[in-house]
């Protein structure tokens, strides 16, 4: 099929490169220039596994535009993958989305399109999309008849294993009011649902694959699947963070409620990894849209407001925790470990790490840090935060009066210890992550705490 993918963000680079790898004609619209050179000649923008490789294995099968013109009229199917950023009051900004659907309708071709919502759009958006398209037809003259249907196709892909969950996901879901529709997106998908694709070069199928779930809904349900789906998750990992709290006043350890609760297959194992508690691009922002969405009803949210306000409490506790144990942070230095929202990945999209270091910059400490990969992006996006960025993540525990471990890049979990704990004027060690192993760094000399035990 013809496929056409407007924005070159993490979801619609990903959906790409997975969409040409099952041989289908690819063609990336962006507005950014620069961007789009980088991509022409094999370079990913951001930093994701085996996203730039398998874009080198594609590029044949692959166009990247910033015209309208060249992607729209012969495409079957086209995605919508730009950004939807949150307002100041919880709403999501949809002036990009406004955007794509206006030059899509522009640029409409007399084929069937479906024309597919893969950003995450507040829930409604996809009848608004489809009266935009509508407007921009008869605005050209033209009438729209019966040849598009706009249905919507969330994405559940986690950065860090984006291209993973895009081959081998749990399940998909298209939603959307109209049966050719669906059909065709459903053809679109047929060799991740039955996975018959040969698995591209290191991303082998996992055991126990034999095929994909369906979804198949109306269009609103499947918009509101994926904020449902955000919103629960945010709320399972703020839960294990409010049980972690309580854990540690009690004198249990969070680690053993979390494997005693994830056995029951009820409640599951995955996301109960107490913490500092979620950032990045999609659960902050997510839960936001949705409690705005909910209060136009009249409806409440409780538990996602809580949900909320748990994790942002997590991230003060950091503060507390290091004011418990150092008294005064005037002065003081402390060194975070991380700074990408998550492992794997470069994005600094509302990290913990930002959030907690401007805390301790305000608080008159010195603030040192160190990321295997975001330093980059960091220096580029966040130049005046006034972060001391260090070369190796070593030079960090020089003469330190506490390291907190924000982010658990697996590099971090097998430092030197027994050489670097010893170089820190005070040997405290936060582990923001419960990831550090706690024998190892007690007998390297350090006063460990965690999260929750
Ligand atoms: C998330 C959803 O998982 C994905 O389905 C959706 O499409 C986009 O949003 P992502 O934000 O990439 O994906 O990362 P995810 O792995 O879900 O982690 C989100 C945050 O939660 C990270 O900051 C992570 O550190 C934190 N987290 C995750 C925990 O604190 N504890 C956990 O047990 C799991």
């Amino acid at each position: 099929m013809n496929v056409s993918i407007i924005g070159t963000g993490y979801v619609g680079l990903t959906t790409g490169v997975m969409l040409a790898s099952l041989g289908h004609a690819v063609t990336c619209v962006d507005i950014d220039e620069s961007k789009l050179e980088l991509l022409r000649n094999g370079h990913s923008p951001i930093f994701e596994p085996h996203l730039e490789s398998l874009l080198n294995h594609v590029l044949p099968q692959m166009r990247f535009t910033s015209s309208y013109a060249a992607a729209i009229p012969q495409a079957d199917v086209v995605f919508i993958a730009v950004g939807t950023p949150s307002l100041p009051d919880g709403n999501s900004d949809l002036k990009y989305l406004r955007a794509a659907a206006t030059s899509i309708g522009q640029h409409l071709g007399t084929d069937f399109t479906v024309v597919v919502n893969k950003s995450t759009v507040p829930i409604g958006s996809g009848n608004w999309v489809e009266s935009l398209i509508r407007d921009a037809v008869e605005a050209n003259g033209d009438r729209i008849g019966d040849r598009i249907c706009v249905a919507s196709n969330p994405e559940f892909l986690k950065e860090g294993t984006a291209l993973e969950d895009s081959f081998y996901p749990d399940r998909i879901v298209i939603g959307a009011d109209n049966s050719l529709g669906l059909e065709i997106l459903t053809k679109l998908y047929t060799p991740i649902l039955e996975q018959s694709f040969t698995p591209p070069e290191g991303l082998p199928r996992p055991k126990n694959l034999p095929s994909v779930a369906l979804v198949k809904t109306d269009l609103t349900s499947a918009e509101l699947i994926k904020y449902a789906a955000n919103a629960f998750l945010s709320t399972k990992i703020s839960f294990i963070n409010e049980i972690a709290e309580l854990a540690e006043k009690v004198g249990a350890d969070v680690r053993f409620i979390a494997e005693g609760i994830g056995l029951d297959a009820r409640i599951g194992r995955r996301f109960l990894q107490a913490g500092i508690g979620w950032g990045g691009s999609c659960f902050g922002k997510d839960t936001a849209a949705i409690i705005s969405t909910a209060r136009e009803y009249g409806i409440g949210m409780e538990i996602i407001q809580a949900a909320r306000e748990v994790n942002f409490r997590q991230r003060a506790r950091v503060i507390e925790k290091l004011m418990f144990e150092l008294k005064i942070l005037k002065g003081k230095t402390i060194g975070l470990l991380g700074l990408a929202f998550k492992p794997n990945t470069d994005d600094l999209r509302d990290a913990p790490a930002l959030d907690i270091g401007r805390r301790l910059i305000e608080r008159g400490a010195r603030v040192r840090a160190h990321d295997p990969i975001a330093m980059n992006r960091f220096k580029f996006e966040h130049s005046d935060s006034g972060f001391h960025l260090t070369e190796s993540p070593e030079t960090l525990f020089e003469d330190a009066d506490a390291v907190v471990l924000v982010t658990e890049w697996q590099q971090y979990r097998s430092l030197g210890w027994n050489d670097i704990v010893p170089r820190m004027k005070n040997p405290y060690i936060l582990d923001g992550r419960n990831c550090l192993d706690r024998a190892l760094l007690l007998e390297a000399g350090a006063k460990y705490e965690g999260i929750g035990f």
